[in-house]
């Protein structure tokens, strides 16, 4: 234990040689908005990219792509996994029965939907609804970085683990990250469960009542 402190101590001193003053509770991940490939451009320009995109096996097997709707810029950011079977239909996020739940999630803490922009971590439909994989998240994640510095927002409300996992570059699951904020190059992140997850399992509603109010009260903050 001594040795361990020793070593941290001189691990810190040797940080404050060069010129760190100070180091944060919880990693701040600074090189996520990094993977945006830097192509200026419109948010039109990027939705287009995105329906025509063939990244990864999804293109294949999706009716088309949904790139996210909102205002933008758009203070309010929701991240979400990735489309369903109606949003693939559609071409819009959120528009199932998980929307619908998140529509009233939002209002309970007096949001409607067109005050916020809606996106998804993967903008194709995983075949079945499944969790996307690792190689889907990657190819579309530069898509996700870019609509954030378009999009600039005040805040961002990721949901469930595929969304946290993805904005903040950890393995950690959930259930670890929720329930305090996180910073995405300064930008205020809030994760809570997925929609979907808490109509599988509504005992998970507390909590994410709870990750709402967090929410709403760092958004409140910010005025
Ligand atoms: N689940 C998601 O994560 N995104 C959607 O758009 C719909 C369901």
């Amino acid at each position: 234990m001594r040795d361990a402190l020793r070593l941290l101590r001189s691990y810190l001193e040797y940080l404050n040689l060069l010129g760190v003053e100070s180091v944060p509770s919880y990693p701040e991940i600074r090189n996520f908005l990094d993977l945006d490939p830097g192509i200026p451009g419109t948010m039109e320009d990027l939705i287009r990219e995105i329906q025509r995109c063939h990244r990864c096996a999804l293109h294949r097997t999706r009716t088309q792509a949904v790139p996210g709707e909102g205002p933008h810029p758009c203070s309010i950011l929701l991240v979400g996994e990735a489309p369903g079977r109606e949003e693939d239909l559609e071409g819009r996020p959120f528009v199932g029965r998980a929307g619908e739940l998140l529509t009233r999630m939002l209002s309970a803490i007096g949001l409607s939907r067109r005050e916020v922009y809606i996106t998804n971590v993967v903008k194709c439909r995983p075949p079945g609804n499944r969790t996307p994989e690792k190689e889907e998240i990657e190819a579309c994640r530069p898509y996700l970085a870019r609509q954030i510095k378009l999009v600039k927002p005040r805040i961002i409300l990721g949901l469930g683990s595929v969304a946290a996992r993805s904005l903040l570059l950890t393995e950690e699951p959930l259930s670890r990250l929720r329930g305090r904020v996180h910073y995405l190059e300064g930008i205020p992140v809030i994760l809570t469960y997925h929609p979907a997850y808490l109509l599988r399992n509504p005992a998970a509603k507390r909590l994410a009542w709870e990750d709402l109010q967090l929410f709403k009260k760092t958004l409140d903050g910010m005025a």
